[in-house]
């Protein structure tokens, strides 16, 4: 098969990892892909948002299967565009992924099909919204609708505070037009779990447990970022909070979105927080989520072009999924002020450490390359993954292997997968 992935962070390059194992594969390109992924798969300067040249790349180059991993051409309808040409491609079409494109969407479906989540109200008008919080209990958490780099999520310790964010979000449209609508919510307590899936349209298969860590700083302090770290499998991921969510959570989604007329083929990934009441939807993704993908992927034994050939023709049912007993942990190194502002352009010196390693993995998330050298492009950089025999090996293994790495700038969290202690 020749195979095209959208996308140039770590979540890619883990992807490109995986399809380079499968015995299927016979060529393997990236639009644009980074560094790292050069390494693997031919990269081609064409951006994810590029609809027209990337489906005229795919017939050029006959490709038999486009991988969209990314939310935002995902939400935009690129495997719409792609299948209206006879592109075969993995990933929701734009009916389907308003799961995550709207997270008003996502909380009416869940309501109606009484999947468990956070009580809400959805609003357009911003003075209905501080009205409703007159009444509210704090601390609240406000969403922007839409997509908006994972940053759309207030938590509230107050009503001036709520007040102040309804006005950032809906007013000062500090995520832009994600904030035409927004969705007042109540504030949950509990561990998160990412729980990411393969679905057919009818059929779900559901990958091993992961982590994220939010948070730029040790003891989760600091800014929201897209992630700084995660580990696989969460402990907390009991076989009692499993079969609570097989129950009232995944098969109900993909037949809730199949009912609504929008089957859904690709990935979900399931944002849950164990409450003390039991588990609960905290949100949908449409895709792989980044870094899980960089622990979850690298434990997964199954052929993962199969598992996205079953997905696209409806036969998923015939697939087990299988993982290694073992355990991962991703390390993020990032440029120090990340989510925001840092400097790019430095040279990223000790890759070659990772060759021929099987347990460690430098998967690149912002790199580029510079008159010769491989150097940071991105506020975060690489994300280094081990795996081990279990948790506290994987980790201990992640750390050194961080060590391996040098570049200006250089910063990272020092308690990945900490929370496995507490376990
Ligand atoms: P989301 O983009 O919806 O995953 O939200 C980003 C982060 O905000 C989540 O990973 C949680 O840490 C936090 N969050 C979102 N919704 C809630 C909620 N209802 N209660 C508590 N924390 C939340
Ligand atoms: N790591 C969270 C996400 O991919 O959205």
């Amino acid at each position: 098969m020749k195979v095209l992935v959208v996308g140039s962070g770590g979540r890619e390059h883990a992807i490109c990892t995986s399809i380079r194992k499968s015995s299927k594969l016979e060529k393997l390109y990236c639009a644009p892909g980074n560094a790292g992924i050069a390494q693997i798969a031919e990269c081609v300067p064409i951006g994810v948002m590029e609809f027209d040249r990337i489906a005229e790349f795919a017939a050029e180059k006959a490709v038999n299967l486009v991988v969209v991993a990314p939310d935002d051409p995902l939400a935009a309808g690129l495997v719409d565009v792609l299948n209206e040409k006879g592109i075969r491609a993995f990933g929701p079409n734009k009916a389907a992924a308003i799961l995550e494109g709207s997270k008003a969407f996502s909380k009416d479906l869940m309501k109606k099909y009484n999947i468990p989540t956070a009580k809400y109200e959805n609003f357009d008008d911003p003075e209905k919204a501080i009205e409703y919080l007159k009444n509210s209990k704090f601390p609240i958490v406000l969403k922007a609708d839409g997509l908006a780099l994972g940053k759309g999520v207030l938590i509230c310790k107050d009503y001036e505070e709520a007040v102040a964010g309804v006005k950032e979000i809906m007013e000062d449209k500090k995520f832009g037009d994600s904030g035409n609508r927004m969705v007042i919510e109540e504030f949950m307590t509990g561990r998160e779990v990412s729980v990411l899936s393969f679905c057919d349209g009818k059929t779900i298969r559901i990958m091993t447990s992961a982590q994220d860590h939010k948070r730029a700083g040790d003891g989760d302090t600091g800014l929201n970022t897209g992630g700084m770290g995660t580990f696989s499998p969460s402990p907390f991921y009991t076989e009692e909070v499993d079969a609570f969510c097989k129950k009232e959570i995944y098969q109900k989604t993909v037949d809730a979105m199949s009912a609504e007329g929008r089957p859904f083929k690709g990935v979900i990934f399931f944002g849950l927080m164990i409450t003390a009441d039991g588990p609960k939807v905290l949100e949908y993704n449409a895709r792989f989520g980044d870094p899980e993908a960089q622990v979850v992927l690298p434990r997964m034994k199954n052929d993962i072009l199969e598992i996205f050939d079953a997905c696209i023709d409806g036969t998923l049912d015939r697939i087990e999924l299988e993982f290694e007993d073992n355990a991962a942990v991703c390390v993020v190194l990032a440029s120090d002020g990340y989510p925001v502002s840092y400097q790019k352009g430095f040279e990223i010196k000790g890759l070659d450490a990772f060759e021929g390693k099987d347990d460690y993995f430098c998967f690149h998330a912002g790199s580029k390359v510079s008159d010769g050298k491989i150097v940071t492009n991105g506020g975060r950089v690489l994300g280094v993954t081990a795996k081990g025999k279990d948790l506290k090996e994987a980790r201990a293994k992640a750390y050194a292997a961080t060590e391996w790495i040098d570049f200006d700038n250089k910063y990272m969290r020092h308690d990945i997968g900490k929370a496995i202690d507490e376990a």
